[in-house]
């Protein structure tokens, strides 16, 4: 694959609500920094832009909990990010915020050519709408009534019981999550991207293109979308926090937040270049936009599509999503706090940012979902960092300071070259993964040059051949081909490990390229530190410490009620005996429950956690005397309890030891 001179890549904007963690890192920043080092030390010419992403619900609602303004939210957060982002060193040209009035004119500018262009649709609508809180409601802003299962709190898109997707005007007595008030309907204007008329002209053919191009996941998620059909979507919405719509008849509204981020790429580049239409519209740059799998249909389908409908723009060559990174075998959680910051492992390890680059690396998650745990990080730096790649270049300084006065000998005989030739084509074999984003595989071929360097050195084994005849020169060969391989080696990990690199450029005292005979090396010193147990321990107790603090989801205690209320519930236990999906519910499980008495069909929306064939045997609490409710066509009978984290994990409350089935609980 040969690229191009001119690059433009991105890293996609992270939402300025939160600081950075783990996920944020091997899902995007990381990929792309290597990827820009890589081209940069190839010569090419390269722009690489980032930002915050200062609009959108996720910031209003942190600015409510916290009760602050939406402008202090993103204030905060833009410098943490922007701060850990420096000390880890990512080498953006600009990293940028959405909230500049550079961003909002660019995106203005933007909005109103689509506009001008007649690319929109105007459609007006029926909303819900808040009168005290004189707002329109986001759909999760409402709650009510489920007409499919009657659950009392389902959401306006969604019933979190049955799992039946909604529309807000589906709910039986809505009210607002913002006051509890009961919405009004009102009418409003919205512009709406025509994404089913820019399927059939443009998006179909240009989505072909990228068959071979796109990594497998990135072009099926996005073949996904195409065969379902996509229909028209808002570009705008009723809210008072993000770029304001510049067009008549829509004052008090903003654009849609996955409308005015993308653009924060041009804007981004724009700020910091009055050349920039170089860089967005020269057919020659190439564009790649890195981002986390939940990215890819806003890159690979609505944001060309919005360039596409401006016209001039040039469309991204490559958009090399990641999938997730797990922590310890769980999500990362933001809210549950299950996570590793950035800044906290930047604080706890410092000087090791070059280790969390190599661990994030070698476990990236770039065809499938990894996962991250202490212990591994533990024992990657250890085995390989330190035992293979730090060990060898010490002892090849070290040798040479004891044999050659810590000068490097003359050059070698051409016999033992063909070790650096080998090297050469495990460097080149490292720079094709690169370009093709296979960065795990690069890192392995640098790292295999590390290896070629000890096997190098245990086969010739200078300490030995210093003891025989003509030692002394054979010796200086030996280490003059060695040092040339830990130069080689130098260059070869620059994308993967900056910080190294430079390090062993100092210690072998060489600027350039190439090394000298005759010139002097400077003192050994090691490249990296084991990583002791305790560190690790001290991690994780802080993951455990963090998981537990955090109650600040729960939800608060009911009102009290009289025990009178309380003895006229019937809970019982009960023994599954059968269990089934529901056909076209992917919530629901059909159960025959056995409460002693009898048994019961009981409906529950379990579907999603347990598999019916694990709950045959099971027993847990039914509640006996809830009304019937049909759904579905099916009746059920009773309610079965079940334990739930913020989270919306679930498990089952059963009896600690087995007991017969119609046993009373109270
Ligand atoms: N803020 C979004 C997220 O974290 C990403 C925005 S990427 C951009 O998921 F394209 F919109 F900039
Ligand atoms: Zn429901």
């Amino acid at each position: 694959m040969s690229t191009p001179q001119k690059h433009l890549v991105t890293c996609a904007l992270p939402y300025a609500n939160g600081p950075l963690h783990i996920g944020h890192i091997a899902g995007c920043f990381l990929p792309s920094d290597i990827y820009v080092r890589h081209l940069r030390r190839e010569g090419k010419e390269v722009l690489f832009v980032c930002g915050t992403d200062e609009h959108g619900v996720p910031i209003t609602l942190k600015a409510k909990k916290e009760g602050v303004s939406p402008q202090d939210v993103v204030d905060q957060n833009y410098v943490r990010i922007k701060e850990s982002l420096e000390q880890w060193g990512v080498e953006f040209d600009n990293f940028s915020r959405t909230t500049r009035p550079i961003h909002h004119e660019t995106a203005s500018d933007f909005f109103r050519t689509l506009y001008d262009k007649d690319v929109f649709v105007e459609e007006i609508t029926e909303q819900f709408y808040d009168e005290k809180a004189n707002q329109f409601l986001a759909d999760r802003y409402i709650v009510g009534e489920c007409p499919n299962c009657g659950f009392d709190s389902a959401y306006g898109d969604q019933c979190e019981n049955c799992g039946t997707t909604l529309s807000p005007k589906e709910l039986i007595n809505p009210k607002s999550a913002l006051t509890g008030n009961a919405p009004i309907k009102k009418e409003t204007k919205n512009w709406f991207l025509p994404l089913d008329t820019l399927q059939e002209n443009f998006l179909n053919d240009w989505v072909a293109t990228k068959k071979e191009v796109w990594k497998p996941h990135v072009f099926g998620q996005c073949m996904s979308w195409l065969n379902d059909g996509l229909k028209p979507r808002a570009m705008t919405r009723d809210l008072d926090w993000g770029v304001p719509v510049p067009i008549e008849g829509a004052e008090g509204k903003v654009m849609y937040v996955w409308f005015d981020a993308p653009i924060g790429y041009i804007s981004a580049t724009k700020e910091i270049t009055e050349d920039w239409e170089t860089w967005w519209k020269n057919p020659e740059t190439q564009l790649t936009h890195f981002l986390g799998k939940d990215n890819i249909v806003f890159h690979t389908i609505i944001f060309p599509s919005m360039l596409h409908a401006h016209g001039g723009f040039n469309l991204p060559t490559y958009v090399p999503a990641n999938e997730f990174l797990n922590l310890e075998g769980q999500k990362l959680s933001t809210s549950r706090n299950h996570a590793v910051w950035l800044h906290e492992y930047l604080n706890d390890f410092e000087g090791k940012e070059d280790e969390l680059r190599y661990v994030l690396t070698s476990i990236m998650p770039e065809s499938k979902d990894s996962d991250f745990s202490w212990k591994d990080f533990q024992a990657r730096i250890n085995n390989e960092l330190v035992a293979i790649l730090g060990n060898w270049v010490n002892r090849v300084l070290v040798l040479t300071h004891k044999f050659c006065d810590g000068v490097i000998p003359p050059n070698a005989l051409k016999a033992d070259y063909n070790i650096l030739e080998e090297a050469e084509k495990l460097a080149a074999k490292a720079e094709k993964h690169i370009d093709s984003f296979s960065f795990r595989e690069g890192l392995t071929e640098v790292m295999n040059m590390a290896r070629l360097g000890n096997k190098y050195l245990q086969d010739t084994a200078p300490w030995h051949a210093i003891k025989e005849d003509g030692g002394q020169q054979r010796v200086e060969e030996i280490l003059n081909v060695s040092l040339h391989l830990v130069n080689q080696f130098a260059h070869a990990c620059v994308p993967f490990l900056p910080n190294t690199s430079a390090k062993i450029k100092q210690l072998l005292n060489v600027e350039g390229a190439s090394l000298m005979a005759g010139q002097p090396i400077n003192k050994p010193e090691l490249l990296f530190k084991k990583i002791e147990d305790e560190e690790i321990e001290i991690q994780m107790k802080k993951l455990e410490e963090k998981e537990t603090v955090t109650t600040v989801d729960l939800e608060p205690v009911k009102p009290t009620i009289t025990f009178d209320d309380f003895s006229k519930l019937d809970f019982r236990i009960g023994t599954i005996v059968e269990a089934q999906k529901v056909p076209k519910a992917d919530k629901l499980l059909q159960l025959l429950v056995d409460i002693g008495l009898e048994k019961r069909t009981i409906l529950s929306g379990i579907a999603q956690h347990f598999a019916p064939e694990d709950l045959v045997g099971k027993q847990a609490v039914v509640v006996c005397n809830l009304a019937p409710r049909k759904m579905r066509g099916v009746e059920s009978n009773g309610m079965l309890l079940m334990a739930e984290n913020t989270e919306g994990k679930l498990v089952f409350v059963t009896p600690e030891s087995d007991i017969e089935p119609g046993s009373i609980v109270r």
